[in-house]
């Protein structure tokens, strides 16, 4: 009777470990937002060619809609203490945050800006908007990211 319990009993702290290991993988911030934000940089890239040369900008739509919900909750994905683990954010995060959550709120700006662009169709409307949202992207690195 005893080693079908001990079994039971390793298979069972194995499996505990995996699922704590799971739970930390997909709630590490750091690890969470860098890829939401290469995410927004690929939206980005993508917007910029079809845009300056005239395309259908209107597939830009849900792009433009998924950086609108990311900047919305980007405050939220710098906790207090994530400054670790490879972290780029400057203590400017949270000592101003303030700052910080204003920086955001353009950025949701830009992205509401460049929806209404793209789902209009005008490209060259989507041209200016991209380089606006771009430049909003500028403004909070050069104040909370750094090198
Ligand atoms: C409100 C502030 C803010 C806005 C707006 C913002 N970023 Fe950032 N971004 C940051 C901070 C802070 C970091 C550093 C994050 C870290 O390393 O923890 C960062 C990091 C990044 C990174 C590096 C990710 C990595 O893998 O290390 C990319 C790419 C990026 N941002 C792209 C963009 C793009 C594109 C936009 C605009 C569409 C944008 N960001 C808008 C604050 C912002």
């Amino acid at each position: 009777m005893a080693r079908p319990t001990l079994i039971r009993a390793a298979l069972f702290s194995a499996l505990a470990l995996l699922g704590a290991g799971a739970a930390l993988a997909q709630t590490d911030p750091v690890a969470d937002r860098k890829e939401g934000l290469k995410r927004m940089q690929g939206h980005l890239e993508a917007i910029n060619p079809v845009a300056t040369a005239g395309g259908d900008v209107r597939e830009m739509v849900p792009r433009t809609e998924d950086m609108m919900a990311f900047f919305a909750t980007l405050p939220s994905r710098f906790p207090a203490g994530s400054d670790n683990n490879g972290s780029k954010a400057l203590p400017s995060v949270w000592a101003d945050r303030p700052g910080f959550e204003a920086a955001a709120a353009n950025a949701v700006t830009a992205a509401s800006a460049l929806r209404s662009a793209a789902a209009s169709g005008d490209a060259a409307a989507t041209a200016q908007a991209a380089r606006a949202m771009g430049g909003a992207c500028g403004a909070c690195h050069r104040s909370y990211r750094g090198r």
